[in-house]
């Protein structure tokens, strides 16, 4: 062990993040230590997808000047690739200060917030034109879908990027459900499962999930 807690062993090291799961101190403290070297363990080693996969959904639905919220944005591997899709106008949300420290030597983001997700968000109503919230569900559930349904703009989107098993257990499923039935969402999207980590012997899967906020 090396780094406050942090395993030597790379693949260990989403595990014993997600292991903070509901505890949200743990949470900011790991990703804190894990911060300098996720970009090497997760794309680096095991070729992380959901980034790509979500930027190429969102070029289907935004339009290059779009202002969109990256919600739990980590290091910016989202904001990357949504950059090299030419998207310019783009917002790093994350609880953890050294994860937007990582984020913000990237160069692709123009604004900054350290927040929490699981709480109100102290953001205006309907100020984005889409959102992105990829590699997030293992720390929350689904709760703070209504808080992003509510600072997208009525026909904006909504992306993340989940597993099945998760969008059942997680209680998105049930959220997104009852958001849909009030009027506030539908779902436009469900893609194929893709594997998470393709360089890996990692069996995890997770599909893109679109969502167009209504009011
Ligand atoms: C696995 S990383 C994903 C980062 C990035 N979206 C990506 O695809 O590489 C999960 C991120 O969610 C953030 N996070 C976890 N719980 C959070 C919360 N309650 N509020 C805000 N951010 C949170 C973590 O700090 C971390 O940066």
């Amino acid at each position: 062990m090396a780094e406050r807690g942090l395993p030597d062993d790379r693949r260990k090291r989403a595990y014993w993040v997600a292991e903070a799961n509901g505890d949200i101190g743990q949470t900011e403290a790991r990703f804190d230590v894990w911060a300098r070297h996720y970009d090497a363990d997760v794309a680096g080693l095991f070729g992380w997808q959901p980034p790509l996969e979500a930027a190429a959904a969102a070029e289907r639905y935004l339009p290059k000047d779009a202002r969109i919220l990256d919600a739990g944005s980590g290091t910016g591997l989202v904001g990357e690739a949504l950059a090299a899709r030419g998207y310019r106008n783009l917002v790093a949300a994350d609880l953890s200060q050294a994860m937007l420290d990582v984020a913000r030597s990237k160069g692709v983001y123009r604004e900054f917030c350290k927040v929490d997700l699981t709480e109100p968000l102290p953001l205006e109503d309907r100020i984005f034109d889409g959102l992105l919230s990829i590699g997030t569900s293992a720390w929350m559930t689904g709760e703070p879908y209504a808080e992003f349904a509510r600072i997208v703009r009525p026909d904006g989107v909504i992306i993340c990027a989940i597993g099945d098993e998760r969008y059942r257990e997680g209680r998105f499923e049930a959220v997104i459900q009852d958001l849909a039935d009030r009027g506030v969402l539908e779902v436009v999207e469900v893609g194929p499962a893709f594997r998470t980590f393709p360089r890996s012997d990692l069996p995890d899967e997770v599909r893109v999930r679109i969502f167009r906020v209504l009011k």
